[in-house]
């Protein structure tokens, strides 16, 4: 199993949009992917599997004692999905308590159908208790951040400055520049900053790009619904990157 942590330190930055659109690419790849959902808002199964009626998820599979696969759905592109489900205070509270470390870890082995099958995890944003032993747990850790001054002021800070320092210090975690929009020079001066002094840390940007989220309101993930657009070339060279860092064997880039 190859466990993707996909997380962000401000909410609303798209980490559901691209959790979504990069299982749906993974899998176009020919790797198998199960993408699951670790935030009560229980939005990534509206991207990906939006005829699924029932709200059975992970949450109250975990305070119930099930295995995770009695939540799983078959999503778009041949995606397996994980939601989190509709779930009480109390079972959240519990699913808390129940996921120590040696839980997580084989909850997400359950989930496992081949060695190199690509658990990407959807989360909430900031540092909550199931965030941190995920990323314990993590191959690779994704942070999500907008081209905005907002997301450019906690960047400096943000885990001791990981995000701008040489990926050598920590070559599994990436960063991901999205909503970058070269019609405004804020856009355009943080991306050519990034460029500059992170390229390494930063394994894409994905561009702004309304085609993006009207797919997304409709359930479509972007590189079915409007593969020559921008965002969706972004998102086909995040998968590629991804799909070369946790292969089992390597590719030559
Ligand atoms: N590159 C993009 N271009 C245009 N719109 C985007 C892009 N990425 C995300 N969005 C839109 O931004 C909004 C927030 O995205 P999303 O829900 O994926 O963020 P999130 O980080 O998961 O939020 P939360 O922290 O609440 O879970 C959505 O309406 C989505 O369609
Ligand atoms: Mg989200």
């Amino acid at each position: 199993m190859v466990l993707v942590v996909v997380s962000s330190p401000k909410g609303g930055v798209g980490k559901t949009t691209l959790v979504a659109n990069l299982a749906v690419a993974l899998r176009r790849r020919g790797r198998q992917v199960t993408a699951v959902d670790f935030d009560s808002q229980n939005a990534l199964r509206f991207l990906l599997a939006p005829e699924h009626e029932d709200d059975f998820g992970i949450a109250r599979c975990t305070a119930r004692g099930l295995p995770w696969t009695s939540a799983v759905v078959a999503g778009r592109g041949g995606v397996r999905v994980a939601p989190y489900g509709e779930a009480t205070t109390p079972e959240r509270l519990r699913m808390k308590d129940l996921l120590e470390e040696d839980a997580l870890s084989e909850a997400l082995s359950s989930l496992m159908r081949s060695d190199d099958e690509i658990i990407i995890a959807d989360t909430t944003p900031g540092e909550g208790r199931i965030q941190q032993r995920l990323e314990s747990l993590a191959d690779l850790k994704l942070i999500v951040l907008l081209a905005d001054a907002g997301s450019m002021a906690l960047a400096p800070a943000y885990r001791d400055g990981l995000l701008l320092r040489p990926i050598t210090e920590n070559p599994t975690t990436f960063g991901v520049l999205n909503q970058v929009d070269p019609r405004r020079r804020l856009s355009r001066d943080i991306s050519e900053f990034i460029a500059t002094h992170a390229a390494d840390r930063f394994i894409g940007i994905v561009h702004y790009d309304e085609a993006l989220a009207e797919a997304a309101a409709r359930g479509e993930s972007i590189v079915e619904a409007a593969p020559q657009g921008l965002s969706a070339g972004d998102i086909e060279a995040i998968a590629g990157r991804l799909d070369r860092l946790t292969s089992r064997e390597p590719v030559a880039s």
